[in-house]
């Protein structure tokens, strides 16, 4: 193959990609505007994640015992809230669904949350939470304007009500494409109640997928302390050694 093949090739496949890659990033994300200094937030989003999430999903790198620590909750807390399947308190939170029965009904098994707000971000969990939409063409009967075709069932319809796409009409060389979504039978919360839910429980996966940064703001006081008294003493230094040159 000549040079010039290659070329033609190459840049075909690139602007391929960068096609699919506008069409992805067409779905708007709405900002999560999380707060991990919001305690009770994180708290209510455990309890979320909990409830409606951890049947399937795992968080591989967090004990029990750690959120207790780091969220301020006691023991007997995250054991009558948080666990409900006869995990001990010093366990990883694994989800009691085993991966091949779950690959088997869902198409893929549901992935391992523990990294998911640091490889996606925040605002595209919150936003991918918001989108679900009914879609009788769809195995498990839902479909999602963030995650076209996601095989995830919309854990958390029943808090936010039933969303039907209004589609925008086909144009040549183009399939018809979800214009909103309209929320066609209300759930248990008004709607912004449930932006608050999807807020708490991706604040909760935000502080899953960086456990240290209570930590971190904890240090982070006593460093900045730290140095503006060592800043103190250097000046006083300073003035001691200069006194007698000046
Ligand atoms: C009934 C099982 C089930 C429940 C309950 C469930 N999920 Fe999922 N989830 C899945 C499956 C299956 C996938 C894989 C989807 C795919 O790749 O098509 C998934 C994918 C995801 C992803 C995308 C992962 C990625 O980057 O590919 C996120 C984020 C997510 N789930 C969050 C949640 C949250 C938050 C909850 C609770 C509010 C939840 N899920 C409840 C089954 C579930």
């Amino acid at each position: 193959m000549n040079k010039r093949l290659w070329c033609g090739l190459l840049l075909g496949f690139a602007l391929a990609a960068g096609a699919v890659h506008a069409e992805e990033a067409a779905a708007t994300l709405y900002p999560a505007n999380v707060n991990l200094n919001d305690r009770a937030s994180v708290q209510r989003g455990a309890r979320i994640f909990f409830n409606y999430c951890a049947g399937c999903h795992s968080l591989e790198y967090m004990r029990y015992s750690r959120i207790a620590s780091d969220l301020g909750l006691t023991e007997q807390q995250v054991m009558s809230n948080l666990v409900f399947n006869g995990a001990k308190f010093d366990d990883p939170a694994l989800s009691s669904m085993p991966a091949a029965d779950a690959a088997k009904w869902f198409g893929r098994a549901p992935p391992d949350l523990s990294l998911e707000v640091r490889a996606k971000g925040a605002d595209w969990v919150y936003s991918y939470l918001k989108s679900f939409y009914l879609d009788p063409t769809r195995p498990v009967g839902w479909n999602n304007t963030v995650f076209p075709s996601t095989s995830m069932p919309d854990p958390l319809w029943s808090l936010q009500g039933v969303q039907t796409a209004v589609f925008a009409p086909a144009k040549p060389g183009r399939d018809a494409r979800v214009e909103k979504l309209d929320l066609s039978r209300p759930g248990l919360e008004t709607p912004q109640q449930f932006d608050r839910t999807a807020r708490d429980v991706t604040a909760f996966l935000a502080y899953v997928a960086e456990p240290n940064v209570y930590e971190r703001e904890r240090l982070g006081v006593w460093v900045i302390l730290y140095l503006v008294a060592f800043s103190l003493l250097a000046l006083f230094l300073k003035h001691e050694y200069w006194k007698d040159v000046h």
